[in-house]
């Protein structure tokens, strides 16, 4: 394990590397406790560098066994190699020359599942951010551009596939059992895309045919015995082919386009050239074993690392501070095709529900950073929802500020200008400059400055002389090592809805600040007033959510129920919704907290069951709407002295009161919901099953809830519905014998299927009540957990502490001590799993004094342990700053 040597990467000290690899040619000869890998660097000086320099090479952890220069020996004086790098004093004046190094690794004994590594006796790597260098020593930057040659050598018994990047050039028999590929790649990449996966593996097979007539052939690899659970994958696959030529103009490069699933990874997925390497979480599903969730994430993450090909390899990135310009764009590619895909409105409900659950409160907390960030200790910890998803929000952004008919023509200009680049931020916004004559400076705030910014709106209506009249004013809170913040621009797409439920046309507009249905904010002050308008209409604000930000609107209850019913943007008319029910469990917290009962309005119970009932909706959209805000959002809502048990109880009263002033009219729905033939994951489908199982919820309060549950999870016919049962009843019905019987059930019908089983352990974790932790800390005696494994580690664990309020949170601190033992036992393993992990208590300081204390006091001994990893000492000081 790599510790921490307390070392800052600054944004302003890059400068590009003296030396250039222009090919490599890597040849391993694999063997689990012993793997020779021989490296042959073609090394040039940068043309601007007139002088002869040292060269140092990244390592991480090698061992040298052999070190030539054109053929010849080094000698010992000629150079200094350490595990962590390695140093040429002289390196020939020419500044051309080959080096040759031979390094020795043990993939069996790499645990923390970067570099060359086994999972499920598989020989693969992980080379993002800086794995590369446990494999050679190496420019590891993302600037250093290489055509690589690759040839594995093998045991044939052992590894019968032998893959690797690009193309595949030739393979043979070795003789004595062993057998060899050689991979090109003619396109010249960073050393994080490298890849190179080895073993016994099962696989399907396709084709795609490129726009412009290239034939491609498609592999999808998994364990034996899996194949029938990879034919989604590939259909997304193919569909994000296609759709990547149809909206971007982007054609796939390479004669061949491998996937392979492997059951050990630190992330989602990885996009190497070629071959992309995925957490087999997110290739494998069948109805039997994978929810409508699974499906609907396969689909995006398959999209993601296949875009990745153009947004990522194609145009890299200068330096790692320059990652969002890969994720960002990438994310928001990938929430673009799975709108077309899908439903577009239900996409971006989704996707506003999972920026606000993650990228929020790591803005609001110790955690913030800018999109790009401008100083690191860690990279791996830069892996975030605000460069991911903050990032995507800038991009739409940026095509909401040009329209989408000139965003369309800065990617093409951004990838015409910059194909086989190491590109950075500025060159990105001067594309999108350059096609459309604006000045997006105050616009790249979004990418430098950290924080959400908050806007304060009201309104007013004139009868008399017709006029509307709206005022924003914006605020920036200060994050860390960010205490002044500069004006943004920010653009509001809005609508002013008529007493019809129309949208009002208005016609003179005062200053030039409204542009095609948005308002672009610039200043910390905007009025802007409309005439024309006769009658008070009721405004519709952040349509869309076309900004990220959050809105302080003096709105009446009667506007948002308005809007709840009628507002043409679905958007919106789902946000109203959800307003109201959140300002309703705010004030049945308050109730809770003074021991008193909380009675809702009536009006807003009967909308509940008014929308679900609503034919013109989605029934996606329908779920989404009586989904209440989660614990987590409430608490973000209330900002500070979070008592999580509180929440809870207010939460638990307004879903009580839905559930019984609706009983009658969910329960014929939800019979009505019944599956009527066979199973299919398309969204529709999977919609009706999320209306269906939101319902289940709230009846399973009513009286005999846990019978109707148990019938739902016996009857069920695919995991969406058999999981959706099993949490409800051990969410809801937590000591019943329905519920013992269902998990029972659960685990003896899957225990030998792990990803299955992490439903079941997220399901435990997830259970609220102070209970939890003692489960949790059981249910990792149980067979099918294992520490060593992130899937396994995230279900449990990572459910526990950051999908279980009142269990976490709970008042004894018992939570939080357990929790700070379990990241240590991972982190012995698995540094950047621990880090990730470590992140669950981003939110600390807005808990209640006493729990602030605890959680506190378990921080603090984490971060007096000697030898932590820099990922997990990085997260935690700046938690702890
Ligand atoms: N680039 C990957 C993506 O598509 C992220 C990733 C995968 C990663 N594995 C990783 C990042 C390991 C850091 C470490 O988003
Ligand atoms: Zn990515």
């Amino acid at each position: 394990m790599r510790t921490d040597t307390g070392q800052v990467f600054r944004l302003e000290d890059y400068r590009p590397s003296d030396y250039l690899i222009p090919r490599t040619e890597l040849d391993f000869r694999l063997g689990q406790d012993s793997t020779r890998v021989v490296a042959k660097l073609a090394i040039e000086r940068r043309a601007d560098v007139d002088k002869p320099v040292r060269l140092e090479l990244d390592g991480d952890g090698l061992q040298l066994r052999r070190i030539e220069i054109d053929g010849a020996q080094l000698p010992e004086d000629a150079f200094e190699a350490t595990p962590d790098s390695l140093v040429i004093h002289n390196p020939p004046a020419s500044g051309r020359f080959t080096l040759l190094i031979e390094t020795e690794l043990a993939p069996s004994r790499n645990e923390a599942l970067m570099g060359l590594y086994r999972s499920s006796k598989v020989y693969c790597t992980q080379c993002e951010a800086e794995g590369f260098r446990r494999i050679t020593y190496f420019l590891d930057r993302p600037d250093i551009l290489s055509v690589y040659t690759v040839r594995i050598e093998a045991e044939r018994a052992e590894a019968p596939l032998l893959l690797s990047n690009g193309n595949p050039v030739e393979h043979g028999d070795l003789g004595q059992g062993w057998h060899y590929a050689v991979w090109h790649d003619p396109f010249p990449k960073p050393s994080y895309l490298f890849a190179l996966v080895a073993g016994d593996l099962g696989c399907i097979k396709d084709r795609f045919v490129t726009a412009s007539g290239k034939d491609v052939e498609l592999g999808i690899y998994v364990e034996h015995g899996k194949e029938n659970q990879a034919g989604y994958a590939m259909d997304a696959l193919r569909r994000s082919m296609k759709w990547d030529e149809d909206v971007f103009g982007c054609e796939y490069d390479l004669d061949v386009f491998n996937i392979v699933a492997v059951s050990d990874f630190n992330m989602g997925a990885m996009e190497n050239k070629g071959l992309n390497i995925f957490n087999d979480k997110y290739v494998l599903a069948d109805e039997e074993t994978a929810t409508d969730g699974d499906f609907a994430n396969i689909e995006a993450i398959i999209a993601h690392e296949y875009f990745h090909n153009w947004t990522g390899n194609r145009i890299t990135c200068r330096d790692w501070f320059q990652l969002c310009l890969k994720e960002g764009l990438t994310v928001f590619r990938d929430h673009e095709f799975s709108a077309d895909e899908r439903s577009r409105p239900v996409k971006r409900i989704a996707e506003v529900r999972t920026l606000r659950a993650h990228q929020f409160p790591e803005d609001q907390g110790p955690l913030a950073h800018p999109v790009r960030p401008r100083r690191y200790r860690e990279i791996n910890n830069f892996y975030t929802a605000t460069v991911y998803e903050k990032g995507s929000e800038v991009v739409r952004m940026i095509r909401t500020v040009l329209g989408a008919e000139l965003f369309r023509g800065g990617m093409d200009l951004y990838f015409e200008r910059h194909d086989g680049d190491a590109a950075t931020i500025e060159d990105f916004l001067k594309v999108f400059e350059d096609v459309s004559g604006k000045d997006l400076s105050q616009f790249a705030l979004w990418y430098h400055q950290a924080g959400t910014p908050n806007l304060s709106v009201s309104t007013s209506h004139n009868s008399g002389s017709g006029e509307f009249t709206i005022e924003i004013e914006q605020s920036v809170p200060p994050t860390p090592s960010e205490s002044r913040k500069r004006l943004m621009h920010i653009p509001l797409a809005f609508g002013l809805v008529g007493a019809d439920g129309k949208d009002m046309a208005y016609a003179a507009v005062e200053g030039a600040t409204v542009d095609n249905g948005v308002i672009h904010v610039r200043k910390r002050k905007h009025v802007v007033t409309f005439s024309g308008i006769a009658e008070r209409p009721v405004l519709s604000l952040n349509r869309g959510f076309s900004a990220p930000v959050t809105l302080t609107v003096e709105q009446r209850p009667d506007d948002l129920m308005f809007l709840a019913s009628h507002d043409s943007d679905p958007f919106s008319r789902w946000q109203a919704f959800n307003t109201l029910l959140t300002d309703a469990t705010i004030a049945a917290f308050k109730s809770s907290l003074g021991g008193k009962q909380q009675t809702f309005s009536p009006g807003l119970v009967t909308l509940a069951g008014r929308i679900a009932g609503t034919d013109g909706l989605e029934h996606a959209f329908r779920a989404l709407a009586l989904t209440l805000p989660g614990e987590a959002d409430i608490a973000r809502e209330i900002g500070k002295n979070i008592d999580p048990d509180a929440i809870h109880a207010g939460r638990e009263a307004l879903a009580r009161a839905i559930a019984a002033a609706n009983g009658e009219i969910f329960s014929q729905l939800y019979e009505g919901l019944r599956s009527n033939g066979a199973f299919s994951p398309d969204a529709a489908s999977a919609g009706r099953r999320a209306l269906r199982n939101t319902l289940l919820d709230y009846l399973a309060i009513l009286p005999g809830g846990e019978k109707r549950a148990a019938e739902h999870f016996a009857t069920a016919t695919n995991m969406t519905d058999r999981a959706a049962a099993l949490a409800i009843l051990a969410h809801r019905h937590g000591g019943s014998e329905e519920t013992k019987k269902a998990l029972a059930e659960f685990d003896k019908r899957y225990r030998s299927d792990p990803l299955v089983m992490d439903k079941w352990f997220m399901i435990q974790a997830t259970a609220p009540g102070a209970s939890a932790v003692d489960a949790v800390r059981a249910l990792m005696e149980h067979p099918a957990f294992s520490i060593a494994n992130p899937n396994r580690v995230r279900s449990l664990i990572g459910g526990f502490a950051s999908a279980n309020q009142t269990g976490f949170h709970r008042a004894d601190g018992a939570g939080y001590a357990f929790f700070a033992e379990t990241v240590l036992a991972v982190e012995k393993r698995n540094p950047q799993v621990a880090a990730r992990l470590a992140t669950a208590m981003r939110s600390w300081r807005s808990l209640e004094p006493k729990r602030q204390a605890k959680a506190r006091a378990a921080l603090v001994s984490i971060q007096a342990k000697d030898g932590l990893s820099a990922d997990l000492r990085d997260i935690i000081d700046r938690t702890l700053a």
